[in-house]
């Protein structure tokens, strides 16, 4: 895919969360936003999945312009398929249900077959045995997988994911990252904010390293790990590699 912003900006009051962000990504598979916490990766991601309007700027798509008025914004984030740290599921709700409803809410497809394609995703996921509990019945690694599994149910342009496995525990985020490589090495496009650098070096074809509302570095990940040019990133890299 492709991703080009021009001046974007967003300010939270008197605070610059994204402070005039200029940006060409020609061609890419899977992009890795990396960096200290504060720094705008979640408002960046925000902006880009059509989430939040930024105050200033335009963002670009595979060459498409997206509108910022409330329309095109929702347009646009429905073919998007989002995943967030934690509590992306609605409580209420089975894991199934959770897949089916936004299918047949959203994107109007008669509940049969939203169950049909909500079942076959559980089963790919092995969630199949899980599909009638609710979320507080399922682990965090199962939790976040029906989320993953409901963002690729509406069969998005690209995912969208703001650090999916920040809530949990290492085994679980083991489970979390194969099957995340598993849809990339499928050609799944993707965007995520991780703090798992091994994996954004192994899975990312390029990195944003966004620090201070600026997206301070830029490149694949090995060459920005292996050769850092800012102090921004080379504080950032030492902190986060010394334990
Ligand atoms: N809704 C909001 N209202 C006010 N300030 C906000 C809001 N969202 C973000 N900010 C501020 O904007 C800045 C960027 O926040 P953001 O959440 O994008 O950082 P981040 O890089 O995702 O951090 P983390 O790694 O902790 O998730 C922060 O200083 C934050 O306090
Ligand atoms: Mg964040």
């Amino acid at each position: 895919m492709q991703l080009r912003l021009e001046g974007i900006t967003k300010r939270f009051g008197s605070q610059t969360a994204l402070d005039d962000i200029s940006l060409e990504l020609p061609e890419f598979k899977a992009l890795a936003v990396i960096g200290p916490s504060g720094g705008g990766k979640t408002t960046l991601l925000r902006v880009i999945g059509g989430l939040m309007a930024p105050d200033e700027g335009e963002l670009e798509i595979d060459g498409e312009r997206i509108g910022f008025d409330e329309e095109s914004l929702l347009a646009h984030r429905r073919r998007i398929g989002t995943v967030f740290q934690a509590y992306n599921l609605f409580p209420h709700l089975s894991a199934l249900e959770n897949i089916t409803l936004p299918l047949e809410k959203v994107h109007n497809i008669p509940r049969p077959e939203a169950t049909d394609q909500a079942q076959a995703l559980l089963e790919r996921f092995q969630l199949a045995p899980h599909g009638r509990k609710k979320p507080a019945q399922l682990s965090g690694g199962q939790q976040q997988r029906v989320a993953i599994a409901r963002a690729m149910a509406i069969r998005p342009r690209f995912l969208l994911l703001d650090e999916p496995t920040s809530a949990l525990d290492p085994e679980m985020t083991a489970e979390v990252l194969d099957i995340i490589m598993e849809l990339r090495s499928e050609g799944r496009d993707i965007i995520m904010a991780t703090h798992h650098m091994g994996f954004a070096r192994s899975v990312a074809d390029r990195t944003l390293f966004v620090c201070d509302g600026v997206v301070a570095e830029e490149g694949p990940a090995v060459e920005l790990f292996g050769n850092p040019r800012s102090g921004k990133l080379r504080n950032f890299l030492a902190k986060i590699l010394k334990y």
